[in-house]
């Protein structure tokens, strides 16, 4: 399907848009996924130096598009995109011109304004396009995140762009969601029995969902001290990740069937007191150390912070959802900067055997895992015990059962490219409701409050270690292991 658009990036020249959002279209446009007559229009506070094309052919130098860039291509995608200069305070005469440019008699050719701009500024933003009468019936806003950083703020944003957008024009963006292999998982859930009868306490043991980076906070200075890995990758990314794990089968797959849903583990999560946080949540910050053989600063190095900070840069948590299906299954959330290694990964991992009925197998019997790959790349295993084939006595080995779900030649588009074209065409199944991203931040918010009135400072752990000693003990404790430490992987991968 080829959609076309009118798209306004909010922040155009900044980071977000640069390193993700044109990457993004332009890999779409390459693949034939954006007709060529959508409009882009990029406003900046500045406007940009040079010539449109020349600009993006830099931008693209850095941040590479998921296909090869053309010259040709980059011509004709460049003669989409224009650039606006504006202000997101006050109205004028730009604000003139920008209405002028998206004057459309058809109310069936989409408008998409995307807030890449800070969470302060979607409020006046938001506030102008509905003075110059930009929220008419073919726009839509798309928010990107962090919504606010606790409660209070996050209600009164959403209480602000409802003035100007209905809920159904309203898109807020958790792009893991636009995650390939998050799509296999509803696909793989809802469209198989085979799983449905095997989601659950009786048969689940544990569920563990890790989003590691090996990145440090390298140029976001301003944004993460004071943010923190909980309301930056836990409040959003990873609770996401867990509602689509735990929800139970939407009647349809359409958008307010699967918020629902999702809202329904949100409100099942367990709050935690305060003894159970100091038990069962654990946040660090990096330490200097090494990456890959190159020593790499500490956490207030790279920020060139005069005080200490108590900004934790890793969280590991076991999260408990009270209902039928999940009681007594721990769920065991963990994301971290400067870990040695990138993935994104769910691992179910289920119980084991009640009884080994053969003497050769003995006790060294795994249990079985289902594991769900994001990234860096899509796939989807099965961990199951088999019969040793070269071995001599009765013996067991663990293998794993790879499901190939891209195909040879399919070309990663992105969860941006993605998101955007469901925002152009209407369809929120994978954007977050306003109710889940409160429940989301009252869930977040007794933690970080609780954090706030300690005197404790975070854990630290060396740069490229796998974090603190604490979430190491977090499992082991439950006599449990973090799916990457186990032998078995490196045995069967
Ligand atoms: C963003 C966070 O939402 O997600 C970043 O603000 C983080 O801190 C990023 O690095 C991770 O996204 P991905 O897709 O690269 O895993």
């Amino acid at each position: 399907m080829v959609d076309v658009f009118d798209l306004v990036i909010f922040g155009g020249s900044g980071d977000l848009s640069r390193k993700k959002l044109l990457p993004a279209l332009y890999a779409g446009f390459v693949a034939g996924r954006v007709a060529p007559d959508s409009r882009i229009y990029l406003t900046s506070r500045s406007g940009l130096k040079g010539a449109v094309y020349d600009w993006l052919k830099e931008v693209f130098d850095e941040s590479h598009p998921a296909c090869p860039v053309e010259d040709a291509d980059l011509k004709a995608f460049a003669s989409m995109v224009s650039v606006v200069e504006l202000g997101l305070t006050e109205g004028g005469d730009d604000w003139e011109g920008l209405k002028m440019s998206l004057a459309c008699d058809d109310d069936a050719r989409p408008l998409v304004h995307f807030l890449a701009i800070p969470p302060g500024l979607f409020t006046s933003t938001c506030e102008l396009l509905g003075k110059y009468e930009l929220n008419g019936k073919r726009a839509r806003v798309v928010l990107e995140k962090p919504l606010g950083h606790d409660l209070a703020s996050a209600q009164a944003i959403n209480a602000d762009v409802g003035r100007t957008f209905e809920e159904s024009q309203t898109f807020r963006i958790d792009h893991y969601l636009g995650k390939e292999a998050v799509q296999n998982l509803l696909a793989l859930r809802f469209s198989n029995i085979l799983f449905e009868e095997l989601w659950s306490g009786r048969t689940i043991d544990h569920i563990q969902i890790t989003i590691a980076e090996d990145l440090g906070v390298e140029g976001r200075a301003g944004f993460y001290e004071g943010t923190g890995a909980m309301r930056d990758m836990v409040q959003n990314h990873l609770l996401q990740l867990l509602c689509l794990v735990a929800m139970e089968p939407p009647a349809r797959m359409d958008a307010d069937s699967i918020r629902d849903e999702k809202l329904k583990v949100l409100k099942s999560l367990k709050q935690l007191s305060g003894p159970e946080i100091d038990r069962d949540v654990v946040r660090a910050q990096y330490a200097s150390g090494a990456m890959r053989g190159e020593a790499v600063g500490s956490y207030s190095e790279d920020l060139e912070l005069e005080q200490p900070s108590n900004t934790e840069t890793f969280v590991a948590l076991k999260a408990h959802i009270e209902n039928w299906r999940w009681a007594g299954v721990p769920f065991y959330l963990r994301t971290g900067k400067r870990l040695p290694d990138r993935f994104a990964e769910i691992v179910i991992q289920f119980k084991q055997i009640p009884h080994s009925p053969h003497p050769g197998w003995g006790n060294n019997i795994s249990p079985n895992r289902f594991i769900i790959r994001l990234q860096p790349e899509d796939h989807l295993a099965l961990r199951m015990m088999v019969k040793n084939h070269s071995a001599k006595a009765e013996t067991l080995k663990e293998v794993e059962m790879n499901l190939d779900v891209t195909g040879d030649n399919a070309v990663r588009l992105g969860p941006y490219l993605r998101l955007i074209l469901d925002a152009a065409r209407g369809d929120q199944s994978l954007f977050v409701h306003r109710d889940e991203v409160e429940h989301a931040w009252r869930w977040v918010d007794r933690i970080i409050e609780h954090w706030d009135q300690s005197d404790e400072p975070p854990e630290t752990y060396q740069s490229g270690t796998w974090g603190p000693y604490e979430a190491h003990d977090l499992m082991t404790r439950d006599r449990r292991e973090w799916f990457h430490e186990t032998s078995h992987r490196k045995a069967v991968r």
